[in-house]
């Protein structure tokens, strides 16, 4: 059972004091509890902080990996930059579409993966890449996507 995002805001704030620097490591308790950014807890750090909740949503939009929605057990995260699409990513990207039921940007009803498309991960040498959880995947084929989403727990 995962905590109140109001708690966690708390203990953060306990940790790391209320000035502004404490705003990204609130934001990473958060999302390391939670796996995602609520509006509760928006509201908490920006009151914890002292400044507007927009303040914090602008932090938020800077950085891809935090999330306002609920996300997936598993994260895919596929190149679409333009080294990996000439190399084929958009065949990759049909094919765990096709294979989830879902498009990117969505999370599977089961929350057991969350689908998105990403600019360059440094592996333009060697796409079609993925990350899955933070481990590369490259030269994929639609098969070996396939094979890989379907192994995710
Ligand atoms: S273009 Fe896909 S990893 Fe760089």
């Amino acid at each position: 059972m995962s905590r109140n995002p109001v708690d966690i805001v708390t203990s953060a704030m306990e940790k790391y004091g209320s000035g502004r620097e404490a705003i990204m490591q609130m934001l990473t308790d958060v999302n390391r509890e939670l796996g995602y950014i609520p509006e509760e807890a928006i509201r908490a750090i920006a009151a914890a902080v002292g400044v507007s909740n927009a303040e914090i949503y602008s932090v938020l939009s800077f950085y891809s990996f935090f999330s306002t929605e609920p996300r997936g057990r598993n994260i895919v995260r596929l190149c679409n930059t333009i080294s990996c699409r000439m190399a084929g990513a958009g065949d990759i990207l049909a094919a765990i579409e096709d294979e989830l039921g879902i498009r990117a940007g969505e999370t599977t009803p089961d929350d057991r993966v969350t689908l998105e498309t990403t600019s360059c991960i440094g592996l333009c040498d060697q796409g079609p890449a993925m990350l899955v959880n933070d481990t590369p995947h490259t030269r994929l084929t639609p098969d070996e996507a396939r094979r890989i989403i379907a192994g995710l727990q």
